[in-house]
């Protein structure tokens, strides 16, 4: 099958365009033949070795949907010819309250192959129904940052009535968090490093937005008499300092990356007075993965979807997403 490979992990120029051997669906596996995926952050981590594949060659590519074509032995609830959406969570442990697969948690296109190539074999307990209302560009978009914004606003208690702030709404995950901010009542404020992007949330129905690089703890609470009740950050070392100081009294900040930075300060009286609570969140279990494609299914939350590429021109795609240029998610067409 053709797909896109990397041999090395000397950054996004390791991609190439190859063939491999199809895989074959073993018990318990699907095959599928895949329509779209989208591009993550991740391909670009994973390409700087951030972490190296275990075996090479490998493909990445987290989020994907198509359709099954072949399936292995002891498979009953997945059929050759079912539309489905890729769940790219592989649970390797038990599932707890918090941590979903008490933390012994692989990525497809990380810990496996993933989607960026013609066909994907991977448990049938990774696949769900394609939800009929949605295109399959939006089936291949939302899996991984709608997961992943939906568990954080969950551990981070987001009720109806908080002010959320989403920092790089421009980027996948925080464009996800938008949209479920929305949905859950919360009135949400963010903040990009594009004004464009900042106008688009407004669309989208965001109260306003701030320069990421700019005051905007200063700005939010002169604007709104408020502070941050949430935040849901991936930014790190660039936004963090300013996140943390409009984090209100109880505040909760969540976060799941740091594009921008791994290191922080923490002032620890500011911590302990101020109650805050600082929360580390990865990936989501199946029961989050049902929710959000159900929410996705209902027309209750959008699917960001900002571009989609052609599966030739996948060089092209990342380039655009590490760019940043982006609202939402970068995605392939594979037809
Ligand atoms: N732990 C997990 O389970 C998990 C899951 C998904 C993602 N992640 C991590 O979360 C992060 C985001 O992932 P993604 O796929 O959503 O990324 P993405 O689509 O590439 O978005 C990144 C966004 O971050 C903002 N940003 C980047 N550099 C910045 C800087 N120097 N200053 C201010 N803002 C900056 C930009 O927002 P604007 O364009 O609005 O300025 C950019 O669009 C990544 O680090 C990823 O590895 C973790």
């Amino acid at each position: 099958m053709r797909a896109w490979i990397l041999n090395e992990t000397k950054g996004p120029s390791s991609y190439e365009l190859g063939e491999v051997n199809t895989p074959e669906p073993a018990t318990g596996e699907v095959r599928v033949r895949l329509r779209t995926s989208a591009l993550n952050h991740l391909d670009l981590w994973t390409s700087m070795g951030l972490p190296a594949p275990k075996s090479f060659p490998h493909i990445t590519g987290a989020d994907g949907a198509g359709v099954v074509d072949a399936v292995g032995d002891g498979v009953e609830w997945v059929a050759v010819g079912d539309e489905v959406v890729i769940d790219p969570s592989i649970g390797q442990g038990p599932q707890t309250e918090h941590i979903p697969y008490g933390g012994h948690l692989g990525i497809v296109g990380e810990h496996q192959w993933g989607t960026l190539a013609e066909y994907i074999v991977l448990p049938a307990s990774n696949v769900v129904a394609k939800p009929t209302t949605i295109g399959w560009e939006e089936a291949g978009a939302y899996g991984l940052v709608t997961g992943t914004a939906y568990r954080m606003l969950n551990r981070a208690r987001l009720q109806s009535g908080d002010l959320l702030l989403v920092v790089g709404v421009g980027g996948g995950v925080s464009s996800a968090g938008l949209s479920l901010g929305i949905a859950m009542g919360a009135e949400v404020w963010v903040t990009s490093t594009k004004p464009e992007k900042i106008d688009r949330a407004i669309e989208l129905g965001a109260a306003g937005g701030f320069d990421s690089t700019g005051e905007f703890a200063s700005e939010l609470k002169s604007r709104t008499g408020r502070a941050a009740t949430v935040i849901l950050e991936n930014v790190g070392g660039a936004t963090w300092k300013q996140s943390m100081r409009v984090l209100g009294v109880g505040g909760r900040l969540v976060t799941c990356g740091s594009t921008a930075g791994p290191k922080v300060e923490i002032t620890i009286p500011v911590l302990f007075f101020k109650h805050h609570e600082i929360i580390g969140s990865t990936m989501f279990d199946r029961e989050d993965f049902k929710a959000v494609t159900d929410m996705v299914g209902k027309g209750s939350i959008p699917v960001h979807v900002d571009k989609v590429f052609g599966f030739d021109e996948f060089p092209a795609a990342l380039a655009h997403l590490e760019s940043g240029a982006q609202l939402g998610k970068v995605v392939i067409s594979h037809d």
